[in-house]
Formats: structure tokens, sequence, C-alpha cells
């Protein structure tokens, strides 16, 4: 329905605000998507700027995803389509319309959108993420592994969403290439700042 379509271009365009840059932005930090990893996240906003801008970029990100899943679910827009709307949410983040279509990995993104609607997995998820991150103290490989495990998580917990569980998990391993060739040639940056 035109209610639907409305609803996924809002989740794309809310998407498309890459909260790291402009966070950075305001703590005048050097810009995420040329420093450090390159990329504008959480991770890469801690090593630039610390923990206060770090959070703020989390929160926002994990809005994004959050606000038009919800909104959409009390609109009553069907299960389906509400995959469809969180998985336009991290289009956003990942393909910003605002930024050269040059975004992030939508980690945040996916994990906000998913706690509307299924917020079992998405503390089963943060769960899995701190478990390997306290381990390795790499958010690269948490975050890979906790993708991997997220389309079984679905299925067993919320198997209506294990279609677009995939397609997020599919798009959030994608843009990990380069965090996986660091990986495996043993060259990952872990979450520490930079000085
Ligand atoms: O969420 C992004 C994280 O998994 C990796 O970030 O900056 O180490 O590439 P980064």
């Amino acid at each position: 329905t035109a209610l639907t379509l409305l609803m996924i271009l809002t989740a794309y365009l809310l998407g498309s605000v890459s909260s790291a840059v402009v966070i950075c932005k305001l703590f005048s930090l050097p810009d995420p998507r040329q420093n450090g990893s390159g990329n504008p996240g959480t991770t890469n906003v801690y090593r630039l700027g610390g923990k206060a801008p770090a959070i703020l970029t989390l929160f926002f990100d994990v809005l994004k995803g959050m606000v038009p899943v919800w909104s959409s679910y009390f609109l009553g827009i069907e299960p389906f389509y509400l995959g469809l709307i969180a998985v336009a949410a991290c289009l956003g983040h990942i393909f910003p319309l605002y930024f050269n279509f040059r975004g992030g990995k939508a980690v945040a993104t996916a994990l906000g959108a998913m706690f509307p609607v299924a917020w079992e997995m998405a503390l089963l998820l943060m769960a899995t993420w701190l478990l390997v991150f306290k381990v390795s103290k790499v958010s690269s490989l948490a975050a890979l592994i906790t993708v991997s495990l997220a389309p079984f998580y679905a299925y067993w917990i919320k198997p209506q969403y294990t279609v677009p569980v995939i397609m997020i998990s599919v798009l959030i391993f994608w843009r990990h290439q380069a965090n996986i060739a660091r990986l495996s040639s043993g060259q990952e940056s872990s979450f520490r700042r930079r000085q």
C-alpha cells in the first residue's frame, strides 16, 4: 500500500543520516570517513574521540533503525513489510542519500530495527556481540559472528522475520569485506583509541 511505501522511503531517508559524521563534526573530531578505519560508525568514532561521541553515535544509529519500524508497527503494517522497512533503514545507513551513498556497516541500525518487533532476538544478538567482544576486543569480529548467527536465532525465535534477517545479515557481512581481509592477515585494529 501507499503507507507501506511511504514508511520504506522514510526508513531509507532516516537511515541516510550518518550519526558518526554529524557527531564528529559537532565534537570537532576528524571525519570518520577519512580517519581510523574510514568507517562512519560507533567503533571508529570511539577510536577518534572516545566514549561520549561514540555513545551518541550508537544511540542515534540505533534510533534511526528503531523509529521507522516502531511507527510502522503501530500503523498496523504486516510483519513481512516491517522486515522490508528494517532493510530500508539499513540500506539508508549503508548508502546514504546525503553523503554520496558512502555509509557504514549498519550493525547498530539493524539492532535498533529489530527491537520493536523482536526484542528477545535483539537482546540475544547483543549478548552474542558483547561476549565475542569481551573475549576478542575486536568489534568487527563480534559483528561478523553475531550476524552469522542471526538467521538461526530468527528461525528459532521469530521465524516470520527469517528472510529479512538473512537479507540484513548478508548486507552487514558484505560491508565487512575489508575487516575480513584484515582479520585474516592479523591486521585488524581493535577497539582502542588512536592517539
Ligand atoms: O560496526 C562496525 C564494526 O563492525 C567495524 O568497524 O571501524 O573497525 O571497521 P571498523
